[in-house]
């Protein structure tokens, strides 16, 4: 008898959102919606990121975004690809974007949802064809709709999210979110243009053997941090570090393991941005059994000052993030 690997076609993104849709005694489908313009973006730039070569949109846009960071020409892309399915949307007031200095509004006021986003993480590796990924939260507007935007709308805790979640363009393209119940990560198919249920409640191990972080910045981590390396290392742990946030965030989730971009002498506050970078990973890894921290306090637990400010993360295994938390006490 042929060994025949049976593909089993699970049920679709669309299905699962109605489905957990119906889990809501009060759900208007308004967030259902918006997830499903968040999945035809991902589609969209899965698309051009696996033709980046081929279309001469690879390489800088010869910009640099409010971050002092060269933006590239797939940044700008995916940018302006996840606004237009939002605003298409409609259930969009406004977003926060990396690539964008202010709040970007609309022109919703009807909208429900604010959306912090990350539209292309890990630019330093799109030349390189390594994997690259966009994150996203998703807040409920806390002024009346009908009305203005107000600032109090994009500086929500982030433990006020109502979903938050990720695409990662990497080997297979997936989604992986959480509206609160749970982590379910959905792998696309291309030829059939739909993402498949493939990884149903993520659940984050408790320990693991995997750190990811810069060494390169080993010079000036504070002494916690640097001790917890030596540990590591003692125990001949695995390190990995692919220079893609979400690409190492979802290698630990499913494997076990610690993500660290700590304060160092250079960025005081670290690197990553915690209103589209850390707020979302951090729902998504308590929502999975892990644990995600500045150092000191949890990361849904921060006050926002700013748009784009940036905060000390450690995110992954319970057991990980604690160790190296203890070196602080
Ligand atoms: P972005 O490409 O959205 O600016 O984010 C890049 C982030 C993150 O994805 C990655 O883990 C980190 O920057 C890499 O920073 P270093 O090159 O300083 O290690
Ligand atoms: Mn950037
Ligand atoms: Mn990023
Ligand atoms: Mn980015």
């Amino acid at each position: 008898m042929q060994n025949r690997i049976a593909t089993p076609v699970g049920i679709t993104l669309d299905r699962f959102i109605k489905k957990k849709q119906n889990d809501f005694a009060f759900a208007t489908g308004e967030l259902s919606q918006l997830l499903r313009d968040i999945a035809l973006a991902g589609k969209i730039i899965h698309r051009e990121v696996n033709r980046a070569g081929l279309l001469n949109i690879g390489g800088a846009y010869g910009t640099e975004n409010i971050q002092g960071e060269e933006q590239q020409k797939l940044d700008v892309i995916a940018n302006i690809r996840f606004i237009r399915a939002l605003r298409n949307g409609g259930e969009v007031c406004a977003i926060v974007s990396e690539e964008d200095d202010e709040i970007l509004d609309m022109k919703n006021p009807d909208g429900r949802y604010i959306v912090a986003m990350d539209p292309l993480d890990g630019s330093s590796n799109i030349d390189v064809n390594v994997s690259i990924g966009t994150i996203f939260s998703i807040f409920r507007r806390t002024s009346p709709v009908g009305g203005p935007v107000s600032e109090e709308d994009v500086l929500q805790k982030g433990s006020e999210q109502v979903a938050a979640g990720y695409l990662l363009y990497g080997s297979s393209t997936m989604m992986v979110y959480t509206t609160g119940r749970g982590v379910n990560g959905f792998t696309y198919d291309p030829s059939l243009g739909e993402f498949f249920l493939s990884h149903s409640n993520i659940r984050i191990p408790e320990d693991g053997k995997i750190y990811s972080i810069n060494e390169g910045g080993y010079e000036g981590f504070e002494p916690h941090v640097v001790k917890y390396i030596e540990n590591c290392k003692k125990q001949r742990f695995t390190a990995r570090y692919i220079g893609s946030l979400v690409a190492d965030f979802h290698r630990n989730l499913l494997k076990g393991g610690i993500y660290i971009y700590p304060s160092t002498d250079k960025t005081p506050n670290g690197k990553l941005r915690l209103n589209y970078e850390c707020n979302a990973l951090a729902m998504i890894c308590e929502q999975a059994g892990g644990m995600a921290t500045d150092g000191k306090m949890r990361i849904l637990d921060i006050q926002p000052e700013s748009l784009h400010q940036r905060v000390p993360f450690y995110v992954g295994s319970t057991c990980m993030v604690e160790e190296v938390m203890k070196g602080l006490s």
